[in-house]
């Protein structure tokens, strides 16, 4: 037996035990005669003595950090206690000890405060998961699988694989292809998202289906996507999209209790997409704190009905006419009205960066004694500003800031510059936790540009291609031709307001969920893709099995997937989801470890009947 108990488990309860502990040499103190070990393992540290009777074994044998070594020896009372881990008031005092293999010295220290950068830790990733903080993501990601499992269990669903070798699923994204040697110069994808197969299986009369499961998506990757993540995919037969709200919500409700201890309590606010775009600029809003977005201006069309707060005016003034300002948008940051010249002027470049890419920054500062100051004070009146900041909704020691340029780039810019500021003024706090609803999206998108190759000037699915449309808007669909006369004003065509019956869930102003009810009639979904530019020859080749499958008795059915990796990242109060995938990619897709991806031998090639012949 290699032995009795584990490196986090003695307490002073255990005292004079006879015990025998394995684990990895964390450090190593000489004290004259005597040798201090911290011996760690998953579950601690605890402290090895070692007397001087062991001198000789320990010269003949020396430790070194990372080894794996074995002792026995007695549980002894330490009498300088270490408050900090729960082993910290006793020690083992070494009677025997064996090492069980030896490590060379590591590349960098493995504890919480390491000296390794990033690759090191990517290539060595081996190493850094032995890491407190790495190991505590990894456990923190086991418990939201297991509780998403007993949730899903208890409420009937059955877990079911799908298969990974397949036909294109489209969510969005490039496929992964694999290349079939049984099949010359045919080719798999990789699935982006089990989405067909789910639905297959409610045409099968599982009603209740789950997988925690693997996706694969080739796109370009941030801090929260990964080449291959895992999705908590669901899909239910017999509902309806209230159905879907009720039983998800209680998951992540459910997950939030098992893991973090927190009832939350109060029913998920659900917010329109028009009004989430509308008031924070954005699809995904961080609801855990206010700073809304005004209106100053905007191209009407899209918010039909909300008229500007402030006229039309504030385009003819310099600078913000200057910018070509379709939109003009503001947001009042609580308690900044001190600003200094040097922090507006950061600010001001911050807004300039390509990222965010606004011309400029206009802002008000709306001083405690009811004075105000501005950036622009040469073009508006002091009662401008006080209009401007009423309908900012400000507040005395408020600062406005205020963007202006296209719609689309404009409310990118101001969500960003809201969450920028809510983080510097600690607003975004890890440990609370305020989930949403964003509901009736537009079903599609209109691609004015190519975004996967299906040709420029075209409607896209906004969700899939198998969400289905608001029931009161399916006749808009029917009735209507796709096609888009004058580019310029794709806005009008019909389309362009058929809502869709899907779903998100935000959780802290990240997407962590979506889903939507899908079409279940073959001749619906016929005509969703034909909405979206496929022929009929196309649509039998791509989702013959689907439109087949349908003709079946396919049950009226809609599901969900939570990103898996991005719930338990921001659960973990953290957006990286890197820190909670053992494995993970780089930025550049590579897994640094393995040296993935990388060429292949000859003889594969020859297998496969392909040869290599790069372009460009
Ligand atoms: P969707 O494409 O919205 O829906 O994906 C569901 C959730 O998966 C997460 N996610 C990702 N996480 C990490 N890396 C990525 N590259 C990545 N892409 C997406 C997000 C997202 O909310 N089949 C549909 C679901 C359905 O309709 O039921 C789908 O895949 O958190």
């Amino acid at each position: 037996m290699y032995r009795t108990h584990t490196c986090g488990e003695l307490r002073l309860t255990d005292i004079n035990k006879e015990v025998s502990l394995a684990g990895w040499v964390q450090t190593v103190r000489k004290f004259g005669s005597i040798t201090f070990v911290d011996l760690r393992d998953r579950y601690g540290i605890t402290q090895l003595l070692f007397s001087e009777t062991l001198n000789a074994a320990l010269d003949a044998n020396p430790l070194g950090r990372e080894y794996v070594l074995q002792v026995t020896g007695k549980v002894n009372e330490r009498s300088s206690k270490n408050a900090n881990i729960p082993t910290g008031e006793i020690e083992i005092v070494v009677s025997e000890f064996k090492i069980l293999n030896k490590s060379a010295v590591p590349p960098f220290t493995i504890q919480d405060d390491t000296d390794g950068g990033d690759d090191i830790r990517m290539k060595y990733r081996f190493l850094d998961l032995r890491r407190n903080a790495v190991k505590k993501n990894l456990e923190l990601r086991y418990q939201v699988n297991r509780s998403a499992r007993n949730y899903l269990h208890e409420n009937n669903f059955m877990d079911i694989e799908t298969p990974f070798l397949i036909k294109s699923t489209p969510e969005g994204a490039r496929d992964f292809v694999v290349p079939s040697r049984m099949n010359p110069g045919q080719f798999y994808a990789l699935p982006q998202s089990p989405q067909t197969f789910k639905q297959l299986l409610m045409v099968s009369g599982y009603d209740r289906y789950y997988q925690v499961v693997k996706c694969f998506r080739d796109e370009d990757l941030r801090a929260d996507r990964q080449p291959e993540f895992t999705q908590i995919d669901c899909e239910m037969a017999f509902v309806e999209q209230d159905d879907i709200i009720n039983m998800f919500e209680g998951l992540v409700k459910r997950i939030l209790k098992d893991v973090k201890g927190i009832d939350y309590t109060e029913t998920l606010e659900r917010m329109t997409w028009e009004d989430a775009m509308f008031t924070y600029g954005n699809d995904k809003p961080d609801i855990r704190f206010d700073m809304k977005v005004c209106n100053l201006q905007f191209p009407s069309h899209l918010f039909i009905g909300k008229e500007p707060e402030v006229s039309r005016e504030l385009l003819s003034i310099p600078p913000l006419g200057g910018w070509g300002a379709e939109t003009i948008l503001a947001i009042a940051v609580p308690g900044c009205s001190e600003y200094s010249r040097k922090q507006t002027d950061e600010l001001t470049e911050w807004v300039k960066r390509p990222q965010i890419g606004m011309k400029g920054l206009v802002f008000i500062k709306c001083n405690t004694d009811g004075t105000f100051k501005s950036s622009v004070d040469k073009f508006y009146t002091e009662d401008k500003l006080k209009a401007i900041a009423a309908a900012a909704n400000a507040n005395a020691g408020d600062l406005i800031l205020i963007l202006a340029g296209t719609e689309e780039r404009t409310r990118k810019a101001i969500s960003a510059l809201r969450m920028e500021m809510a983080e510097r003024l600690g607003m975004r706090k890890p440990d609370e936790f305020k989930l949403l609803w964003v509901i009736d999206f537009p079903l599609f998108e209109f691609a004015l540009e190519d975004q996967d190759g299906g040709g420029a000037g075209r409607w896209v699915a906004r969700h899939h291609p198998f969400t289905s449309p608001k029931p009161s808007d399916v006749d808009i669909m029917i009735n209507n031709s796709p096609k888009v006369e004058d580019l310029d004003k794709y806005l009008e065509h019909p389309y362009a307001n058929i809502k869709a019956n899907a779903y998100d869930m935000v959780l802290n102003g990240n997407e962590v969920g979506g889903g939507s009810i899908r079409i279940y009639q073959r001749d619906l979904q016929e005509k969703m893709f034909a909405a979206l530019g496929m022929d009929a020859e196309e649509q039998q080749h791509k989702f013959g099995f689907l439109l087949g499958a349908f003709e079946y008795g396919a049950p009226p059915h809609g599901g969900i997937a939570f990103g898996f990796d991005r719930l338990c990242a921001i659960i973990g109060g953290n957006e990286t989801i890197r820190d909670f995938i053992a494995f993970p990619k780089n930025n550049a897709g590579r897994d640094v470890m393995l040296d993935a991806p990388s060429g292949i031998a000859d003889k594969q090639f020859d297998e496969l009947q392909i040869r290599l012949d790069l372009k460009g």
